[in-house]
């Protein structure tokens, strides 16, 4: 179980009300390493818990048709005669994002920290690129594809973090999409890996998109979970159907930015395939882990580098902000070019 399991299980066994006010910190460092690379192709352990309870705000009761005292009646008589209807309770939110705060994933609360701040920087260009005037729907520039060389080294991490921050720009919305379908790691770290989504779209068990994506309490946040296991995940994911899909998602919001994280290029081949389709692409490394000769041979999968972009993690000191000390990401963004990878 990664550190971020084990806190979202801690954080959700407390009362919900004393999230916001919990200020304990999660030490990052020592933890980084325990997923266990080699074995990325054995499934994911299916999570028994169910998913959190509705906030206090949701569980409240629609309003009762009843004035209450102290009501001037003579001011709205038509409105006492025919009360309105009252809305249905609204359906309840399927993930709780802010539960994700103790875990080192950023949320509002978080916005002062340098972990915030390196993630403003890593994402104003990968906004510029999505949405500058430069860019073009039919090269799909509003899909992003978080990869690595390898497992482990911080995919559903940046990820997660970077749709945080891209869903607080004022005119964005982002839809994260679980492709690493042999280990789902966004969809268990949301506690949605029992929901169906990608898979069962791809396998025409669902035709609608739309009815497989998660709302978040954060209103600009959705997430399509990487749904069943299937043993041809490759297949799936260089299907025709899966083509349609990127089409889709990348016209019909044009505002939105839709981040998948996927699967190392290095372990399987599906991260390939999905590249081929994707507008931009983030590489993570993973520093003092990851050697230089297999940064190399991921990029090398990509092809052509132009739209591909490095993101050093787990840095120790980082060169925005080296007094901190922290763990964190430790450097800036730039696309990759020749030069960059000698
Ligand atoms: N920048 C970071 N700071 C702290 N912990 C991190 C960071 N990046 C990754 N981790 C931790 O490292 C582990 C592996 O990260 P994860 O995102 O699951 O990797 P991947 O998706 O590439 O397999 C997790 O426990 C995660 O919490
Ligand atoms: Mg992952």
């Amino acid at each position: 179980m990664s550190i971020i399991e084990k806190a979202v299980d801690k954080l959700r066994s407390d009362d919900a009300s004393a999230n916001k006010k919990n200020q304990q910190q999660v030490g990052a460092a020592g933890d980084a390493q325990c997923l266990d690379t080699q074995k990325y192709d054995t499934c994911q352990e299916k999570s028994q818990e169910s998913l959190p309870s509705p906030s206090a705000a949701e569980q409240s009761k629609p309003q009762q048709a009843d004035q209450p005292l102290g009501v001037d009646v003579s001011a709205q008589p038509e409105a006492l005669a025919k009360p309105e209807p009252q809305p249905a309770t609204p359906k309840k939110l399927d993930i709780e994002m802010m539960a994700l705060n103790l875990a080192g994933i950023l949320t509002d609360d978080s916005h002062r920290t340098r972990q915030a701040e390196e993630m403003r920087m890593i994402k104003r260009p990968i906004l510029q690129n999505a949405f500058g005037k430069k860019h073009k729907p039919s090269e799909h520039s509003n899909l992003l594809m978080v990869t690595s060389a390898i497992a482990g080294e911080g995919k559903t991490f940046t990820s997660l973090n970077l749709a945080l921050s891209i869903a607080a720009e004022m005119d964005r919305t982002v839809l994260m999409v679980d492709s690493d379908l042999a280990k789902p790691g966004l969809s268990r770290l949301l506690r949605i890996d029992d929901k169906p989504g990608l898979t069962n779209y791809l396998r025409d068990e669902e035709k609608d998109i739309g009815k497989l994506l998660l709302r978040t309490d954060i209103p600009k946040l959705t997430a399509l979970p990487a749904g069943s296991r299937h043993a041809h995940c490759t297949e799936l994911l260089a299907s025709n159907r899966m083509k349609q899909l990127f089409h889709e998602l990348a016209v019909r919001y044009p505002d939105r930015i839709v981040i998948f994280d996927s699967p190392p290029l290095l372990v399987t081949s599906e991260a390939s395939v999905l590249a081929s389709f994707i507008g931009q692409i983030v590489l993570v490394v993973e520093s003092d882990r990851t050697p230089q000769h297999l940064v190399k041979d991921a990029l090398a999968q990509l092809g052509s580098t132009d739209n591909v972009s490095l993101i050093l993690n787990k840095c120790k000191k980082g060169f925005l902000s080296t007094q901190m000390g922290s763990y964190g990401y430790g450097y800036g963004y730039g696309y990759g070019n020749e030069s960059d990878q000698q």
